[in-house]
């Protein structure tokens, strides 16, 4: 099989904004306790976060991680977390009928981030809480002092604030699941007080509000169009969630449910478009698709559940390698569409439906969908261009025209590189790809790491990783082209040195 994608230097989609390769720490499960934190592991620093999972982070170059939920979110109380750790209350956690031990807060939370090189995207409780709350958290980690909020803060320890940059308005408040869950009238008119406080606390704060949990939801659509009516010169993105799974055993279509991101994206830009128009207001609404990824595996198992545990192990999707091909599928298309996604949020980033797993008082290894994420955020940062894809197609039972290849190209400036992400859906056939690369001058296939191989159904697990990326040599460029061959069912990557 033959496909071809153009490319031009001067034709941009957009600048990869980094924080497209973000992640979502929860208070959930075993993300936060026994996932980044337990004091006594044999790897755990002075604070307790475990220094064997902050070097797998590290290498996943994960630049924001939003924080701490999620569902979590809409009843949790920000103080709880503040001041001696002997003295904070433990909570019963209603969304995940959890107990919260409130050990880790905003101080060891900024702690950790800061050491795994990445900032904080902090959420707020719109579910139970309120402006009051929403302004006093923006004081407590942004404000420089003199103020009450500000100098507990540093009575707290953390003399300097912790500058957050980007917040986000509350969790899925469409979802009747959700503690407080709101009218997008009720939401709307809450947020745009709630973002008004906060930006007059801190004007160089970013803000994200909510759209809706996923593209099924009864109310989608009407929801962003309301919200963003009573928000739209107030907030900078409107946040967008999804999960797929592979529940019918279906590849060809699972492998396609990247069209179905796409064409949510797509809708939602339209949304806001709309609303631009409708207020004749000047800006762009961007948005922020701040949880994504694969989920379902663990469905059965989470719906046996005993109630009232302290980090129970839900949500361990264990992942595999149909699983990092779609991951690979989704991660083109968030950069395909870089021109309006400023801000994703991989979720989660250990333990809880992700890409790191660990075992409490035990080893931390990689699944499967680890290595598509990091080849992206380690080498798709630059400028996205703009592809004219020539491929074949099938048709699936929910799309049509389907390409076999799902590819895009990055012009990496930094490293003087262009780097090509591709997944060859066809099951059978290697795909013989050309890549013209318009303006450039080519100098040499720098790496080229594919993953193929492998049963669709093999998983990584912490005695047997054999699911991970090898270099291949199948690849070479000459004059404006690069000719590469991609293998059946493969995520590949390829790094070539340009002038
Ligand atoms: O990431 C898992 C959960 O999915 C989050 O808590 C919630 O926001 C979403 O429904």
């Amino acid at each position: 099989m033959k496909a071809s994608m153009t490319v031009n230097k001067n034709f941009a989609i957009s600048k990869v904004d980094p924080r497209l390769y973000g992640s979502f720490v929860e208070h959930r499960g075993r993300c936060v306790y026994t996932g980044i934190y337990e004091p006594g592991h044999p790897t755990a620093d002075e604070a307790g976060f475990r220094n064997d999972v902050k070097e797998l982070v590290k290498e996943l170059n994960v630049p924001i991680v939003r924080y701490p939920g999620g569902n979590f979110l809409s009843g949790y109380n920000w103080e709880d977390g503040i001041g001696p750790r002997e003295e904070r209350p433990k909570r019963l956690d209603l969304a995940w009928k959890t107990v919260e031990s409130n050990e880790v807060g905003i101080h060891e939370f900024a702690t950790w981030a800061n050491e795994v090189n990445t900032e904080i995207n902090m959420a707020i409780n719109l579910g139970t809480r309120g402006i009051d709350a929403a302004r006093n958290i923006v004081e407590y980690c942004n404000h420089p002092g003199g103020s009450y909020w500000s100098d507990l803060r540093r009575q707290n320890g953390a003399e300097k604030p912790f500058k957050i940059k980007t917040w986000c308005l509350g969790n899925e408040m469409d979802g009747p699941w959700q503690i407080g869950h709101k009218t997008a009238e009720e939401y709307g008119r809450l947020a745009q007080e709630a973002a008004k406080v906060m930006k007059w606390v801190d004007p160089d704060i970013e803000l994200v509000a909510c759209g809706s949990s996923n593209s099924v939801m009864p109310t989608y659509a009407s929801w962003e169009a309301t919200v963003l009516e009573h928000t739209y010169e107030y907030v900078d993105y409107l946040s967008l969630h999804c999960y797929y799974g592979n529940q019918k055993n279906n590849l060809p279509n699972y492998l396609a449910q990247s069209i179905d991101m796409d064409n949510f994206i797509k809708s939602v830009t339209a949304i806001c478009d709309y609303v631009k128009a409708k207020k004749r207001s000047k800006k762009v609404m961007n948005l922020s698709f701040d949880e994504w990824n694969v989920w379902y595996h663990s469905h059965a198992q989470d719906s046996k559940n005993e109630p009232w545990q302290y980090a129970p192990p839900i949500l361990q999707d264990v992942y595999n390698f149909e699983d990092a091909l779609l991951v690979g599928c989704l991660l083109i298309t968030l950069l395909k569409n870089a021109d309006r996604v400023k801000i994703a949020c991989l979720a989660q980033l250990v333990n809880v439906i992700a890409p790191i797993m660990t075992d409490a008082m035990g080893d931390a290894w990689k699944q499967t969908i680890f290595y598509p994420f990091a080849h992206a955020a380690n080498f798709g940062r630059g400028t996205v261009l703009h592809p004219i894809i020539d491929a074949p197609t099938y048709d699936c039972e929910s799309f049509k025209n389907v390409p076999f290849v799902e590819t895009i190209a990055v012009h990496n400036e930094d490293l003087g590189e262009v780097v090509v992400f591709a997944v060859n859906r066809s099951e059978t056939e290697e795909m013989d790809f050309t890549v013209n690369l318009q303006g450039f001058e080519l100098e040499s296939v720098a790496d080229f790491q594919e993953m193929n191989g492998f049963d669709i159904k093999q998983v990584n697990t912490k005695d047997d990783g054999r699911v991970a990326p090898k270099k291949s040599e199948n690849a070479k460029v000459s004059g404006e082209k690069l000719e590469a061959k991609f293998a059946p069912l493969s995520w590949n990557m390829v790094r070539i040195k340009v002038k």
